[in-house]
């Protein structure tokens, strides 16, 4: 492992030698550092976590995200028979791996030993285990999303739809942890009742995972809709595996709050990274528009897809600055080149971009968040709260955005339209729900049987058996909690002062 890392290191030394900028040197080498201390040992303690996020977590993000001082990241979610169609090929100069789909493109692409977890979205073990084959002696961990409340996801009995099917659920993981050498955990929602979120976790814990993702919401939740970060204690106190927290922390300083209210062994971010992945500086946050500068840099440095490296950076602007007609030249920009003059041509108006990190739309969506959670629940802790700011960090430039931010009809028209959306996904939701409780009642009195000592074997592999040779790689948990009854201390000073 030693040689790898150090074959890597020079490569990357070399690399730099030949770059430009002292933004692209620095990334490197903060690259070169994680792929190193990766390769030195693998755990989920005290590491901080980049989320998986379609379309956001391709191989820039990452690479952007370890700079600034993630550990892990996790790739985008990728559909079990999709991955399973890939063919790998090795890019000769830059020694990038990648994974092309037969119609063409690359769905995956990474360098040796990137500490990144490949998450998939599957509702098959078989399958999920052909996939992980696929993709294994290039990642560092298998997840499985339980997660997601997609209509795609769940008529495919994928992601969010998992959550009611512990025996699946457990069969999945345990089918992956016995045949594969690299560490495989899962990522779920919180349940409406604690004791069926319980019933998940045991069963994933005994299929020999090596960690569990908590994203503190329900399957119904939207991503406005406050974290429930006081329900997570109860549930991590009664793990024996590393427990990974996820929900609503945008700030460095909200994670070692956040890890002391939760009890959990590491922090996952999400939205926080997508507006700004130097959320995980421990010096602070940079400026959006060097953020920004940095990515376009690391994306022509891998190669990325344009109209991928486009999308993540509209995601960062629209996350600050609102809709300044300056955006428009940025959805129209058709090169890199391009790109970097719009960006600019929006810092010049936003003065947000450049002065020092406030996410003005953020927070003023989370600031209404905590006040719809305040009226609608009794027990809030209304102590610290006085009145309602824009400033997150406390530092200037709020009033330049807040002219900016104005609630114009397209903004109206597109609330509209999410609320619809929402609707829809709840049906959906509902639906889904109905019939399979229908399902579950008509199977239930055969459910036995399925499980017969006569467990399937598909291509030589046991499917159903729940011993786990795995479980070794699977450490105990230390960490304990203390109830947490609030959110995070710095975030609601920063909503609310
Ligand atoms: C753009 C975007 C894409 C996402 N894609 C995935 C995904 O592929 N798999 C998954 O498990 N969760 C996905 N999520 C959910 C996040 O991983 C995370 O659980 C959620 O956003 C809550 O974390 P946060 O409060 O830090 O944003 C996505 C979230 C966003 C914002």
């Amino acid at each position: 492992m030693e040689r790898k890392v150090d074959v890597l290191e020079e490569k990357i030394e070399a690399s730099l030698s030949s770059s430009s900028t002292a933004a692209i040197d620095s990334i490197s080498l903060g690259l070169a550092r994680k792929v190193h201390e990766a390769g030195m040992e693998w755990s989920y303690r005290d590491k901080l976590i980049m989320a998986p996020m379609v379309r956001i977590s391709s191989l820039p993000m990452r690479m952007l995200a370890y700079s600034y001082g993630a550990d892990i990241c996790y790739s985008e979610e990728m559909i079990d028979r999709k991955i399973i169609k890939t063919i790998r090929k090795i890019d000769p100069i830059t020694g990038r791996i990648e994974y092309h789909l037969p119609a063409g493109g690359i769905t995956f692409a990474t360098y040796p030993n990137e500490p990144v977890v490949m998450q998939l979205g599957t509702a098959d073990a078989v399958l999920a285990l052909k996939a992980a084959q696929t993709v294994c002696n290039d990642v560092r961990a298998i997840d499985i999303n339980m997660g997601c409340p997609k209509h795609f996801s769940l008529q495919g009995g994928m992601g969010a739809a998992l959550l009611s099917k512990p025996e699946l659920v457990h069969d999945i993981l345990s089918t992956l942890t016995r045949n594969l050498t690299i560490p495989v955990t899962c990522k779920i929602r919180l349940l409406e009742k604690h004791d069926d979120t319980m019933r998940l976790v045991k069963a994933a814990e005994s299929a020999g995972i090596a960690a569990i993702a908590i994203h503190a919401r329900h399957i119904a939740d939207r991503p406005r809709n406050p974290a429930r970060i006081s329900d997570v204690p109860a549930v991590i106190s009664q793990l024996t595996v590393p427990s990974i927290y996820n929900g609503d922390v945008f700030y460095y300083d909200d994670i070692a709050r956040v890890k002391k209210q939760t009890g959990c062994s590491s922090v996952m971010i999400a939205r926080g990274a997508q507006w700004n992945p130097s959320v995980f500086r421990s010096a602070g946050m940079l400026p959006v528009y060097d953020v920004c500068n940095d990515y376009i840099a690391m994306s022509t440095r891998v190669g990325n897809v344009y109209a991928n490296s486009k999308y993540a950076i509209l995601e960062m602007l629209k996350g600050h600055v609102g809709p300044v007609p300056q955006y428009q030249s940025c959805t129209g920009a058709r090169d890199f080149g391009q790109l970097r003059a719009a960006v600019k041509g929006v810092a010049d108006v936003a003065a947000v971009l450049t002065r020092g990190y406030v996410a003005p739309l953020a927070a003023s969506l989370i600031a209404e968040m905590e006040r719809k959670r305040l009226r609608t629940s009794s027990s809030g802790d209304r102590s610290s709260i006085t009145s309602d700011s824009n400033d997150m960090n406390g530092a200037s430039g709020t009033a330049t955005t807040s002219s900016i931010v104005t609630s114009t009809r397209g903004e109206k028209r597109k609330r509209r339209r999410q609320k619809k959306k929402d609707k829809r996904t709840q049906r959906t939701h509902t639906k889904f729900l109905r019939i399979e409780s229908k399902t579950e009642t008509k199977s239930a009195s055969n459910t036995a049987d399925k499980r017969s000592p006569a467990s399937p074997t598909v291509n030589g592999v046991d499917t159903l058996s729940s011993s786990s040779s795995a479980s070794a790689m699977t450490t105990a948990a230390t960490t304990t909690a203390t109830p947490a009854t609030t959110l995070p201390t710095t975030l609601l000073a920063s909503i609310d002062s």
